[in-house]
């Protein structure tokens, strides 16, 4: 497989994970009677903005978007809505950057109820939509780029696509990211669907071991601090 294919599917398979787990960590909080894990939700929003909204998605709009679009026209409609969504995402995430950091400031007005299930509903929807943001370049533009693009074309790209991999999946060099989102997965158990970004992780990492609680160094156990372990 080209290099740029695998960067592309390992970072997907990392966004999906987490994406999946905030999804799952809301519903299992609001399902214990538990408020919202505020340390973790902000630490997951905070690499989606990090790096799939400022780095993956430059790499698919200006690097393998124009290529494919020079080699056919098959599929410029679904090209043109992934870069629309690219434009609008990283105000979306921004927005419930904000949204979350209100609840938590907030969280003993009045409003406070509505304002969560706002927030939730928001989330549940970013997530939906990039998901299915996901699944489209998957099913429709990865296989038209490996039909098209040349010889040439992948040796550019690939040498590109090596720059700036995903912290999650990222296998050589030092990244100042890597240590939260080794963190994050640590924390975060079963089976809060960070399985996919665990393998990542441990290929990444072979014998690697195993982090203490995240939070030791500040509130100690999950349970200790409002946020149930989820068996
Ligand atoms: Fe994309
Ligand atoms: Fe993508």
């Amino acid at each position: 497989m080209h290099a740029t294919l695998r960067v592309i599917r390992d970072e997907h398979s990392s966004l999906s994970a987490v994406l999946r787990s905030i999804g799952l960590l809301l519903s299992e909080s609001r399902r214990h009677g538990l408020g919202p894990d505020f340390r973790v939700l902000r630490a997951m929003l905070f690499y989606i903005d990090e790096f799939p909204e400022k780095v993956h998605h430059t790499k698919e709009t200006a690097l393998l978007f124009p290529k494919i679009r020079a080699r056919s026209s098959e599929a410029a409609a679904a090209i043109a809505r992934l870069d629309a969504d690219h434009a609008r995402s990283h105000r979306a995430v921004l927005d419930l950057q904000h949204d979350l950091l209100a609840l938590e400031m907030m969280s003993e007005a009045a409003d406070a109820p509505a304002r969560r299930q706002r927030f939730e509903d928001e989330m549940q929807a970013y997530i939906d939509a990039y998901l299915d943001h996901i699944r489209r370049e998957e099913v429709e533009i990865l296989p038209l780029a490996e039909r098209v693009l040349t010889v040439a074309d992948w040796a550019d790209l690939d040498a590109e696509f090596m720059r700036n991999r995903d912290p999650l999946t990222h296998r050589e060099g030092d990244d100042a990211f890597r240590p939260l989102f080794k963190r994050i997965l640590m924390t975060l158990p079963a089976p809060l669907g960070l399985g996919p970004a665990f393998e990542a992780l441990q290929k990444s990492y072979p014998g690697g071991e195993p982090a203490p609680s995240f939070w030791t160094t500040t509130s100690g156990d999950p349970a200790q601090r409002g946020a149930k372990a989820v068996p």
